[in-house]
């Protein structure tokens, strides 16, 4: 493994630290280590990463920011990519951003005010990536990303660059038809022309809203739970009568339902018994089998 990290490192382009311990990199503030974490910052240096990375037999997971994310307590074997600088660039030409995989949806919102392009509102508040949001079509309830893309350039598992339209993807509630071993280099998203004072004022009442009704600054990953069909997870775990329920460092937040808070010390174990707690209350007390919305990854 040692030669293979040795490569890497030695990549122009590449930042690399051995052991990196993931907890310190998700919004849930758990997780266990990575065998390499890889700040990567061009397109070229990313696939000799992944080349060097394939040779050498180790699988990679790109992180994103680390939010809708649960890493399990035994961490993620091999290189852990994150997509920095030239890959989180942004780029705003008339009504259309581009942005690389790794730039921030809260930076793509202060560039969509600023150059007054209306309809990404809806983004403020989400900790993502581009290709974070992309993968999983973050959103709200039915307005979502794949609404705004115009363009998507991707990299395969084969290292082949490749750009597709709007026309080439599906997009569902939170789901894509993007294929797992995708890296997202870049997104083009086209919004509506708006007056900067207009899109200020959305921006500013959806991160109001959200303040109000989500545990905003609190460590957890986002809603845990998707919607169910016509109704609302948040709605059915708080008529469970599950609100601040608590395993270990885990809660169900006392402000949404739908938001598991790790309250100091939480391990990815507690989160998972607390879900399991959830799923099976709103079984038996309303039938309905809640899905996850978070990815779980990585060893027990
Ligand atoms: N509700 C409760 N109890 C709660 C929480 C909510 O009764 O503890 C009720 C509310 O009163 C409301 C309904 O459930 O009548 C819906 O709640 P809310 O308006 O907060 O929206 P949500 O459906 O829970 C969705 C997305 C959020 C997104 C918000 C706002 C999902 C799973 N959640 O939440 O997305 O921020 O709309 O746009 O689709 C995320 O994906 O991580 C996420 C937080």
């Amino acid at each position: 493994m040692t030669d293979v990290f040795e490569k890497i490192e030695g990549i122009t382009g590449v930042a690399a630290r051995e052991n990196e311990l993931l907890s310190l990199h998700t919004t849930f503030g758990v997780g266990g280590s990575c065998d390499l974490m890889v700040w990567v910052s061009t397109e070229e240096a990313l696939k000799e990463v992944l080349a060097a990375a394939q040779a050498g037999g180790l699988p990679t997971f790109v992180l994103g920011r680390g939010s809708n994310l649960l890493v399990r307590d035994g961490g993620i074997s091999g290189v852990v990519l994150r997509l920095v600088e030239e890959l989180a660039g942004i780029d705003v030409t008339g009504l259309g951003i581009r942005a690389g995989g790794g730039a921030s949806l809260g930076e793509v919102v202060s560039r969509a005010t600023s150059a007054g392009i209306g309809g990404l509102e809806f983004l403020a508040g989400i900790p993502g990536t581009v290709g974070g949001a992309a993968v999983a079509n973050a959103g709200a309830r039915d307005i979502w990303f794949g609404h705004y893309m115009a363009e998507l350039t991707i990299l395969g598992s084969d290292l082949e660059t490749v750009r597709l339209s709007a026309d080439d993807l599906k997009f569902g509630y939170r789901t894509s038809s993007l294929a797992p071993d995708w890296i997202v280099i870049e997104a083009v998203l086209s919004g509506a022309a708006a007056s900067v004072e207009e899109v200020r004022q959305k921006v500013e009442t959806s991160l109001e809203r959200r303040r109000r009704t989500q545990p905003v600054g609190e460590r957890s990953a986002g809603c845990i739970f998707k919607n169910p069909p016509g109704d609302s997870a948040g709605r059915l775990i708080e008529s469970a009568g599950l609100k601040g329920l608590t395993v270990g460092g885990a809660q169900v937040s006392p402000v949404h339902a739908n938001f598991i808070v790790n309250t100091g010390g939480a391990t990815a174990r507690e989160i998972l018994d607390l879900v399991a707690r959830i799923k099976d209350r709103v079984k038996v007390l309303n039938g309905v089998e809640l899905e996850l919305e978070v990815s779980v990854v990585g060893k027990d």
